[in-house]
């Protein structure tokens, strides 16, 4: 039974996880990473879940690594670090990670907020890289997907000077998709991600990891993935029950295959 965290059993294909170290404001330890990244491998192996979104307190996602824990490492505990694995497997996670954010979202927590492909944010969340305030800087892969989510200027702008931005500026920044009131941000997680597990899983997948690519590739090798994707999605039953049920005029029920 994890510790740091409580998960809901998958309902309408959607698991819910929430981070729970309230006296750190869910600063991520290396337990805490650990146990989430546990879930999201349980996650990964349950045909049942289909989507999984993840969320914090009204307070706080998450306010960075463990500054406490951070303290105890030299160099080579850094390089040794444990958590660097735990990070590696929750980037892999396949299935759609939504990320319901309220409060503080800093450092590590924002970086955990980014490896979601969908964030929802509460009016009143913060996100923010504040590691040079400590003489560091992002190490979960901070400065390469804040730039690419909201641009040069104000991912330097934040990450140098380690001032936050507001949900609103995240907003228009294109760093979260939608803003909520505090109290219905992880409804709206909820509602978005059973969206989503309606959907064929194997499709999902596939563009899931295609748009991905468009992060990492250049644009010709990102468009001949996405036109191997999409014809191998061609030979799945999923594709012919989905063109059959709109020509009958019925919803879609779809196998994963
Ligand atoms: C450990 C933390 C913590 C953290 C807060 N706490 N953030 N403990 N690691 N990152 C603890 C505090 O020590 C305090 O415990 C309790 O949570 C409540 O925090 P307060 O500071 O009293 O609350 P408040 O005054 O409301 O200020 C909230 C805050 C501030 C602005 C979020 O706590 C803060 O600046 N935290 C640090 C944020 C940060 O620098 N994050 C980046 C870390 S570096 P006690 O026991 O004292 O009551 C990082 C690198 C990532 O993330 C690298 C990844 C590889």
């Amino acid at each position: 039974m994890p510790q740091t965290l409580s998960v809901l059993p998958p309902e309408q294909g959607v698991r819910l996880i929430t981070l729970q170290r309230p006296e750190a404001l869910n600063a991520l330890n290396t337990q805490l990473l650990g146990e989430l990244a546990a879930e999201l491998d349980a996650a990964e192996a349950c045909a049942d879940t289909r989507a999984v979104v993840i969320t914090g307190s009204r307070r706080a996602f998450a306010a960075g690594a463990d500054i406490k824990e951070m303290a105890e490492r030299d160099l080579v505990g850094i390089l040794e670090d444990p958590r660097l694995a735990h990070w590696q497997r929750i980037t892999r996670f396949s299935k759609p990670l939504i990320a319901a954010v309220n409060g503080f979202a800093l450092g590590g927590g924002c970086e955990l907020a980014m490896h979601a492909d969908i964030l929802i944010a509460g009016e009143d969340a913060q996100f923010g890289q504040p590691e040079i305030n400590l003489a560091i800087m992002p190490g979960a892969g901070g400065t390469q997907r804040l730039l690419r989510a909201v641009g040069k200027s104000l991912a330097m702008q934040m990450v140098l000077t380690g001032e936050p931005i507001g949900a609103r500026r995240a907003l228009e920044a294109g760093l979260v998709s939608e803003i909520t009131q505090p109290e219905l941000t992880v409804e709206r997680a909820v509602a978005i991600a059973r969206k989503i597990a309606e959907k064929a899983p194997l499709a999902v997948r596939l563009a899931k990891e295609a748009l991905l690519k468009a992060e990492d590739t250049d644009l010709a090798s990102g468009l001949r993935f996405e036109r191997h994707a999409f014809t191998l999605l061609a030979g799945t039953e999923d594709r012919n029950e989905g063109i059959r049920a709109f020509q009958e005029k019925r919803r879609p029920i779809y196998k994963g295959r």
